[in-house]
């Protein structure tokens, strides 16, 4: 019988990549998602990719009834994926409460009805920024490293709900929990049914590179060329987010199989390497052909200088390691925004 978990955020853009690779891992998927950030034709693309449609209730996490009722209409859920959660790091400085009433209710939500319908286990989407910049002897930086204040609501609403599932394991709850911490998830599927679909101007650097590539942004400006790095653009962590969204699959056969050693473990998701954003650019132009055009802007407030993730105990404990390079990111994320534009999407 095949098992069946339960995705939240799923029609998102890590959301949806997870969704394809559980299918193909022999899981039935059943997707909760708000579409506040996201559209129903996403299920379309699923479906095409894998062949079998997801199970989808537009519901919202905040919504305890709501979500109570997804439990009773799909009996036995062994897993949970918890993607769902407002993400755009400026507008969480702009809405505090909005970001922390949306980010701690669902999971909230999700924990409690967790052991009333015999769900073994979640997996809870968190992020490098829980380190915020790591100190030069951290780096790469390790799960063992020491957790930084957040600098930005969004990123408080990670550590603390890091914090609500360690403590609720503690006070005895039979769950267990893998918490993944991820770096940068860029680029698309490779069939370009599926990929991020930002709201307005994108804040993060792909979209925001892909669109002015084709044409939708007149440059793109680069944060900052006088940080403390080679060439004195920010490092970052990108990892392709098919190779994410195997690291899920892999957490979650850690979850229903009972094979994790504590019933809360962390694990970074990462390449293990640092890649400069002027270096990034010149692969994109390379393994694209596209000239980009970008200058040097001001730094950008509240942004870390380097990080990159030392990714050993993933590899060793989960037995996943990401295998794509840099340049099947970019030319998978080229590939969508053609895609896009073929659609008239944007
Ligand atoms: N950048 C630019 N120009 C842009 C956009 C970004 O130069 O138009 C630069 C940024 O300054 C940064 C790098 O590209 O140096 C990456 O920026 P992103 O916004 O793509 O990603 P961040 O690393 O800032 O943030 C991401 C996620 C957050 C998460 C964080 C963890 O968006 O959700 O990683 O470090 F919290």
């Amino acid at each position: 019988m095949k098992k069946t978990i339960l995705v939240t955020g799923g029609t998102g853009f890590i959301g949806s990549h997870t969704t394809v690779e559980l299918q193909t891992a022999g899981y039935d998927v059943v997707i909760v998602d708000n579409l506040s950030n996201s559209k129903a034709d996403v299920i379309d693309g699923i479906a095409k990719i894998t062949g079998v449609r997801p199970a989808f209730e537009q519901v919202d996490c905040c919504d305890y009834a709501a979500l109570e009722g997804v439990f009773q209409k799909y009996p036995g859920i062994e897993g949970i994926i918890h993607f769902a959660a407002s993400k755009a790091v400026g507008e969480s400085v702009e809405k505090p409460l909005m970001y922390y009433r949306n980010n701690l209710t669902s999971l909230i939500n999700i924990l409690e009805l967790m052991p009333k319908y015999n769900v073994k286990g979640i997996i809870f989407s968190s992020s490098c920024t829980v380190y915020g910049q790591p100190d030069p002897e951290w780096l790469p930086v390790s799960e063992a490293a020491p957790i930084k204040k957040a600098e930005s609501p969004y990123g408080n609403t990670k550590q603390v709900n890091e914090e609500i599932i360690q403590d609720f394991v503690k006070s005895g709850a039979n769950i267990s929990a893998i918490i993944l911490r991820y770096f940068n998830p860029i680029g698309a599927h490779p069939t370009a049914l599926i990929g991020e679909v930002p709201n307005g101007a994108p804040a993060n650097l792909i979209p925001y590179l892909t669109q002015t590539a084709i044409g939708i942004r007149e440059q793109l400006a680069v944060f900052g060329d006088d940080y403390n790095t080679p060439d004195g653009s920010c490092i970052r962590d990108f990892i392709y987010v098919v190779d994410l969204a195997k690291a899920h699959v892999a957490a979650m056969a850690r979850i229903v199989e009972g094979k994790n050693a504590e019933p809360v473990e962390v694990f970074n998701v990462g390449t293990g390497n640092g890649v400069s954003v002027f270096e990034l650019i010149n692969t994109f132009e390379k393994c694209t052909g596209v000239k980009l055009n970008y200058k040097v802007a001001p730094r950008r407030a509240g942004d870390i200088e380097k990080v990159w993730g030392n990714v050993d105990k993933a590899n060793q404990v989960l037995g996943w390691k990401a295998v794509h390079t840099l340049e099947d990111s970019l030319t998978t994320a080229w590939k969508w925004q053609q895609k896009l534009r073929e659609d008239g999407i944007m």
